[in-house]
C-alpha cells in the first residue's frame, strides 16, 4: 500500500497483522547446541545440548508447567478464582508464576526456604505467593506441605502435582523428543537426562524409543541422578532416598549414572571459562553424564550422537561460592579437556 493511500487509523489498528510472537509462544523449539570442544579427544562422537534456558521462564520446566496449565484450563480444573498450587524446588515454580501472571490466575507455591536468592526474587517479581518449608526436609518437605494445604481446602486450589501429573511427561513426549528427532535428522543414538520429577526423561525416552524402533540402533536412554541424598544438584532427586515421583518408572532407563556434585561444579566452571557458556548446575551434571556415555562409546569403537538437556542457565546460581573457589574436580577436567587460556 502506498503511503499516500487513505487509511482509517482505527480500522488499520484492528486489521494490522500481529507481528512478532507472544511471550508464551516461545516455549519449546529450543536450539540444539554443538559441544564439540568436549569431544575433540573422541573420534566419531558428537555431544549436543538442548538450550532450555531460552524458554521464556528460563528453564526446561516451562514445557511441563505450560502443558499442565493448558490441560487444567481445558478441563475446567483451573477455573475462575482457583489458585494453582504445587511443591517445587524452583524452576517449575518460576514457570507457574510466569504463566499465572500471563493468564491472570493466582499461584501459591510450597518451596524449601534455602532456594537461591535469585529464585526468590524472580518469584516475587512475577507476583507469586510462596509458603516456605524447612530446608532440612528438602523437596519432600514441600511435597508434604502442599498435600496438607490441598487436603484442608480442596475447593480453593488446583493442585498441579508435577510429580504425579501425566501432562508433565507428555509435554516431552509430544515436544522435546520430536524436536530432538527432527533436529538430528534421526541420527541421535543416545539420550541423557537428569531426574527431578523425571518428566523430561520419561516423556522424551518413550517417544524416542518409538521413533527409533525400526532403526538399526534404537536410541539408548540414560538417566542421571545425584550420587547422594545430600548434594548440590538443585532440582534433581536421589531416587533411592526421596519420595519417588508417581510418574517415574525405574525400568525405563537403559542405564543410570550417579553424579557427584563436584564433577558438575567443575564442568560448569570449565564451560564458562573455555566455551563462554554459563549453564546451571544440573545442566553441567547432564553434560558430565553425556561425556561419560560418549567416552564409553568411543572406547567401544562406536560412533555416537549423544543428546542431553541443558535445563537452565547459570544466572540463578551465581551467588554460589563454587564459581570462584577451586574445586576437587577442576584440575582433572582441565587435564582431560584442555584449557583455552595460557
Ligand atoms: C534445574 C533443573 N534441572 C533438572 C530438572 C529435572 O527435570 P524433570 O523434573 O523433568 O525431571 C529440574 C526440575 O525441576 C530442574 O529444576
Amino acid at each position: 500500500m502506498s503511503p499516500s493511500s487513505t487509511l482509517d487509523p482505527e480500522t488499520a489498528a484492528v486489521s494490522a497483522p500481529s507481528l512478532g510472537v507472544a511471550p508464551l509462544e516461545r516455549i519449546g523449539n529450543t536450539p540444539l547446541i554443538r559441544l564439540d570442544a568436549l569431544t575433540q579427544h573422541l573420534s566419531g562422537i558428537q555431544i549436543l545440548g538442548k538450550a532450555e534456558w531460552l524458554n521464556p521462564g528460563g528453564s526446561v520446566k516451562d514445557r511441563a508447567a505450560s502443558n499442565i496449565v493448558a490441560a487444567a484450563q481445558r478441563t475446567g480444573q483451573l477455573g475462575a478464582g482457583k489458585i494453582l498450587t504445587d511443591a517445587t524446588s524452583g524452576n517449575t515454580g518460576i514457570a507457574y508464576a510466569m504463566l499465572g501472571a500471563a493468564h491472570g490466575f493466582r499461584v501459591q507455591l510450597c518451596m524449601p526456604s534455602n532456594v537461591s536468592i535469585e529464585r526468590k526474587r524472580i518469584l516475587a517479581a512475577y507476583g507469586a505467593e510462596v509458603i516456605w518449608t524447612d530446608p532440612a526436609d528438602g523437596s519432600d518437605g514441600a511435597i508434604r506441605k502442599v498435600r496438607e494445604l490441598v487436603a484442608a481446602e480442596p475447593d480453593k486450589y488446583f493442585y498441579a502435582d508435577q510429580y504425579g501429573n501425566d501432562n508433565n511427561w507428555l509435554a516431552h513426549y509430544n515436544g522435546t523428543a520430536n524436536e530432538i528427532w527432527r533436529q538430528t535428522e534421526g541420527a541421535v543414538t543416545h539420550f541423557v537426562a537428569a531426574l527431578g520429577t523425571s518428566g523430561t526423561f520419561m516423556g522424551t525416552t518413550r517417544r524416542l524409543r518409538e521413533l527409533s524402533a525400526n532403526q538399526p540402533r534404537p536410541v539408548q536412554c540414560i538417566s542421571m541422578q545425584p550420587d547422594s541424598p545430600f548434594n548440590g544438584l538443585e532440582g534433581l532427586k536421589h531416587m533411592a532416598t526421596a519420595i519417588v515421583p508417581p510418574i517415574y518408572d525405574p525400568h525405563l532407563a537403559d542405564r543410570n549414572i550417579d553424579m557427584a556434585t563436584e564433577r558438575a561444579y567443575a564442568m560448569a566452571k570449565w564451560l564458562g571459562h573455555n566455551q563462554g557458556m554459563l549453564i546451571g548446575v544440573s545442566a553441567a551434571a547432564a553434560v558430565c553424564a553425556a561425556l561419560e556415555v560418549a567416552e564409553d562409546e568411543a572406547a567401544a569403537g562406536r560412533e555416537a550422537v549423544v543428546v542431553t538437556i541443558l535445563c537452565d542457565a547459570a544466572d540463578k546460581y551465581l551467588s554460589e561460592r563454587f564459581w570462584t573457589e577451586p574445586g576437587d574436580g577442576d584440575d582433572a577436567l582441565a587435564r582431560k579437556l584442555g584449557s583455552r587460556r595460557a
